[in-house]
């Protein structure tokens, strides 16, 4: 028998990785009521997953739900559905301020969604699931193939955060730290690579700190867990995000020793460069336990790149401090940073610092740390001019023919010319040619 899907699902991501694999999670749940469209207009149903790191993320997901009003208007049978962290801190809150969202559904309650769709098909009523279960697990859940780009994908390792940073509010909106066990995270891969998966992320707000809440027992460590992901025949490239420093042990450093398809890039969140901000911050490490972490990194892998985030304007930050910050950019100097102003968040605990910095001296500070930051970035980037490196296939520009992209193993982008039809997924070596700020450019070296 075949099943005629027609309806409509429009799906808006905000924020980071862990949306964007909740977002494939849900396509995937809803798959046999509703297929994926990118156009509004023809859609049944909308999910707005949100994100509220900071402000603006937020407002941004508000201004979207705003808009939809008037195709609700249009089509009341219209589904408005708001997933995400907004969804999980505001709840009911949320269909008090807008009327036309049907459903509030927090992250640990997405698994509900065929349920909640039908419900709210059937009785109309708005529902609110934002339930944090201190005896949630992650439900075992293999992906199909059809959403996403097929040669590479994330892997949820684990949710939720127990470090309260004082400027974050992670922990209030995924609950607490929850590893997957190590079972699960590798029958999920084995299932990615027969399906000719090659390049894996593993995915979690802190993944160091992996097996922590597991019993003892049966604790699998970060380190041990990539081992044996590692090991999986198939699985090309392992990447993993995201790190807090405190948690990066001499174990995960040494698999950048062992595990030769471990890629060559580390995205290591340092946030301040100052050892008074990192303490008001909570991070429970200083710069020079930092560095000492970065310097045995180059020294076990001398090709790794090193990326980072950086919160300036953080309340009573002084210009010592931010140009502490900039000191630290320049001894480790960075391929690359996300830098942000703060942004202030309740109920995250910085939101009671005294706050003196005006808006315009932290807009200043962030110009000139991104204007070093683009520098170092071009100066590292020319480092691979010469070079012969791997690529692995990206796929094939939207708007010029025979011109493809491919990323090298510390993720940069390489963009080449190439008049044959290749699949993504494939590793080619290219001679890198040029470096430009956000990509390089090189040609394919023959055989
Ligand atoms: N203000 C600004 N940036 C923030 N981040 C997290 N919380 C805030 C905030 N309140 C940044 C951090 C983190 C990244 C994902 O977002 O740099 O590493
Ligand atoms: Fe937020 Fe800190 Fe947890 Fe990262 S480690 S999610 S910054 S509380």
């Amino acid at each position: 028998m075949t099943v005629t899907i027609d309806k409509k699902l429009f799906i808006a991501t905000f924020g980071c990785q862990m949306n964007d694999r909740d977002t494939e999670i849900m396509a995937q749940l809803l798959s046999r009521s509703y297929a994926r469209t990118l156009e509004l207009a023809e859609a049944d149903a909308v999910i707005v997953n949100t994100c509220s790191i900071r402000a603006k993320a937020e407002q941004k997901a508000f201004s979207l739900l705003g808009v939809l009003r008037k195709y609700k208007k249009k089509k009341p049978e219209m589904i408005i559905a708001a997933t995400g962290c907004v969804a999980q801190q505001d709840g009911r809150k949320m269909i008090s301020r807008m009327n036309h969202i049907d459903l509030v559904i927090g992250p640990q309650n997405i698994y509900q969604l065929p349920l909640l769709f039908d419900k709210i098909r059937k009785t109309r009523k708005t529902t609110v699931a934002t339930d944090i279960s201190p005896s949630f697990s992650i439900p075992p859940f293999l992906p199909t193939m059809d959403c996403g780009l097929p040669h590479k994908r994330f892997v949820t390792i684990m949710q939720g955060c127990n470090n309260f940073c004082t400027y974050c509010i992670v922990p209030y909106v995924r609950g607490r730290e929850l590893s997957r066990s190590q079972e699960d995270i590798v029958a999920e891969v084995r299932h990615l690579v027969s399906h000719g998966v090659k390049e894996i992320t593993l995915l979690g707000q802190n993944v160091n700190s992996y097996g922590n809440d597991q019993e003892e027992s049966q604790r699998t460590s970060f380190a041990e867990l990539l081992c044996s992901v590692a090991e999986i025949r198939g699985v090309e490239r392992l990447r993993f995000t995201t790190s807090n420093p405190k948690d990066l042990s001499d174990d995960l450093i040494r698999c950048f020793v062992d595990l030769d398809n471990l890629c060559s890039h580390f995205h290591l969140p340092v946030q301040s460069g100052s050892n008074s901000i990192l303490r008001r911050m909570n991070r429970k490490y200083t710069i020079e336990t930092y560095l000492d972490k970065v310097e045995k990194l180059k020294e076990v892998r001398p090709d790794i790149a090193l990326t980072t985030d950086i919160i300036v304007g953080f309340p009573g930050e002084t210009d010592e401090d931010f140009q502490a910050t900039m000191d630290l950019l320049e001894k480790v100097r960075y391929h690359g940073s996300f830098s942000f102003i703060y942004s202030s968040r309740p109920p995250a605990k910085s939101c009671e610092f005294e706050d003196t910095i005006s808006q315009e001296e932290k807009k200043e500070r962030l110009a000139i740390y991104q204007a070093h930051q683009k520098e170092i970035t071009m100066e590292r980037n020319l480092e691979y001019v010469g070079q012969t490196m791997e690529i692995m296939v990206e796929g094939e520009s939207r708007n010029a023919e025979g011109q493809w992209s491919g990323r090298i193993s510390t993720h940069h982008i390489v963009n080449f010319t190439c008049a044959k039809p290749l699949v993504p997924g494939r590793m080619l070596m290219v001679h890198i040619d040029e470096a430009c700020y956000n990509s390089l450019r090189g040609t394919l070296v023959d055989g």
